[in-house]
């Protein structure tokens, strides 16, 4: 049995559809269900009993406590937070909440279960906090890609919280003797996104002929990573990382956001023609750029690639292939998932650039 936090989010529940299918060990999974959390990315677990789902806040002390004690997991893998940078430049406070204070919790919660363990249940026992390449801060067009030893230096209010949560993480490990692991990761895309991140909502909009707001001067950089890849790559952490480490984790596919988005219009073009002829291309609109927006972000995998023998297994032209196939076939998840608050949500977002 395993903890998830977040797992009802993007990666979250990925990750939870491909460990049951990957390892058929159960999972308790506990998830607030804010905006970006949806049960209709489970719906296929709804009867199996090997998914226990458990609404609750990661900064429920007692919840955590209680869960804990009750489903004596091997281990918790943390997803769970705030996770878009535009809505924390909009709203930065739940992202200290969730990502902070919710990460403190639960590392407390963690660290009282741990000291209680014995033999065996103390030796399996792993707390993986799952984060992201944004705690490096903005590379310069030339320079290297980020290692596990660039410094930190975050510039987004979501960033700057995620960079804490690092930082409790490895204090738990150094103070008090947490059994755990970090990983930093790159993009990703897949399956299950909320359509507020660059590839789902420019695939989104596309296709119900809205305007494709692209940053600025849509050169910066993003290095993008396949979700199954990333799912599998924490698989590996898990089970073969050194205690009290991190790892880098990366697709290898650094893309400029207009390439990233010409690339998702041809591939709309060829899956999804539109009916009145052109090409969704002609939707591209450069709007106001995000405040403080980082250049570039590139991340060297190589230690995971050495140390735990991973590789991603998607391109980035095999998984956006894919990505759009699904969208396209998943009209009613996104239906579901844009309902309600996401109208307001994107109006605000950008009427602060131009009205697209
Ligand atoms: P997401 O926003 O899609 O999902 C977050 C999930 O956490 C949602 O289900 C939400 O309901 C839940 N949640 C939020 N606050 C909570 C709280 N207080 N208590 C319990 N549950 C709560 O995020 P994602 O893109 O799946 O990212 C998951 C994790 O991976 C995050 O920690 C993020 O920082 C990290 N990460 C994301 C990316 C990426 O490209 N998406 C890349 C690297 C790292
Ligand atoms: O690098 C990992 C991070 O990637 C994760 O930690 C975050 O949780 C995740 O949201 C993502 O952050 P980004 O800010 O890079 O993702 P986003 O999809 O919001 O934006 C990707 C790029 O596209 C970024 O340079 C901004 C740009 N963009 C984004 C949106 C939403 C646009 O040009 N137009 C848009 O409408």
């Amino acid at each position: 049995m395993i903890l998830v936090t977040g797992g009802a989010g993007f990666i979250g529940a990925n990750f939870v559809l491909d460990w049951l299918k990957e390892q058929n060990e159960p999972i308790v999974n506990l998830d607030k269900l804010t905006y970006a959390g949806n049960l209709a990315s489970l719906a296929v677990l709804a009867d199996d009993p090997r998914h226990i789902f458990i609404q609750g806040d990661i900064a429920d002390g007692e919840l955590i406590t209680s869960l804990l004690k009750q489903y004596q997991p091997r281990a918790i893998v943390h997803f769970a937070a705030e996770s878009h940078v535009d809505r924390s430049i909009h709203g930065p406070e739940a992202f200290l909440q969730t990502n902070i204070i919710g990460t403190f919790q639960l590392l407390q919660a963690a660290r009282q279960h741990y000291a209680a363990l014995t033999g065996d249940a103390a030796a399996r026992f792993r707390f993986l906090h799952v984060s992201t390449d944004e705690v490096y801060g903005s590379l310069a067009p030339d320079a290297p890609a980020f290692t596990e030893q660039h410094p930190y230096e975050p510039n987004s209010p979501y960033s700057a919280s995620k960079a804490a949560s690092d930082h409790l993480v490895r204090a738990w490990h150094h103070t008090y003797g947490l059994p755990v692991l970090t990983t930093n990761c790159s993009n990703n895309y897949g399956p299950f996104q909320f359509p507020e991140k660059l590839i789902p909502l420019m695939i989104h909009r596309a296709v119900n002929g809205e305007g494709l707001p692209v940053y600025g001067d849509g050169k910066n950089v993003r290095d993008w990573l396949y979700v199954g890849d990333h799912c599998a790559a924490i698989r590996r952490v898990l089970e073969k990382g050194i205690l009290g480490e991190t790892y880098n984790i990366g697709g290898r596919a650094e893309m400029r956001n207009i390439d990233v988005v010409h690339l998702l219009c041809d591939l709309l073009d060829e899956q999804k023609p539109k009916k009145q002829g052109g090409s969704y291309r002609e939707q591209i609109q450069f709007v106001t750029d995000r405040p403080g927006h980082d250049r570039r972000y590139a991340i060297d995998s190589s230690r995971i690639d050495s140390e735990l023998d991973w590789k991603p297994s998607q391109t980035f032209a095999t998984g956006l292939r894919k990505t759009v196939q699904w969208y396209l076939d998943n009209e009613s998840w996104v239906d579901n998932v844009t309902s309600g608050a996401y109208r307001q949500w994107t109006k605000l977002n950008y009427q602060a650039r131009k009205d697209v």
